[in-house]
């Protein structure tokens, strides 16, 4: 358990009204937890873009039909083989599937992949979910 500290912090009223409103609406108990989470957020993003060991992930929607999809989609995971650390494939509806690829490694490889599939003749949606291993932070 990391040291705790306590600390002041002044901010216009209706700033303070606005964001206690927010993180009631995301089920936080206490501002402490929630300012902690978006500082954290942020330590993120500069991991990201300082090109850092990162971990995340994509997630992608495409037709299923199309069957040249599915081996270009295979063939681009095997390009991205060494920051790739897990694929689940979730068959979706009659016509979509699911797949999320949990990718851990370098930031702009991540990129590169999310780019790559997203790219994709057939596949409809994709994101890159942007997270960190947390090993620097707490
Ligand atoms: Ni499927």
């Amino acid at each position: 358990m990391p040291e705790l500290i306590r600390f002041g912090v002044s901010l216009p009223k209706e700033l303070l009204e606005g964001f206690d409103r927010l993180i009631s609406r995301k089920n936080y108990t206490n501002r402490s937890k929630a300012i902690g989470d978006l500082i954290r957020q942020e330590l993120i993003k500069k991991e990201w873009l300082e090109g850092k060991e990162i971990a995340g992930a994509v997630t992608l929607i495409y037709d299923h039909h199309k069957r040249e999809l599915l081996n270009k989609i295979t063939d681009i995971q095997h390009d991205f083989q060494k920051i790739i650390i897990s694929t689940q494939h979730i068959h979706l509806d009659h016509n979509n599937c699911l797949e999320i690829i949990a990718v851990k490694g370098s930031p702009q490889e991540a990129q590169n992949l999310s780019d790559a599939l997203r790219s994709a003749k057939g596949v409809k949606h994709a994101t890159l979910s942007m997270s960190s291993t947390c090993k620097n932070i707490q």
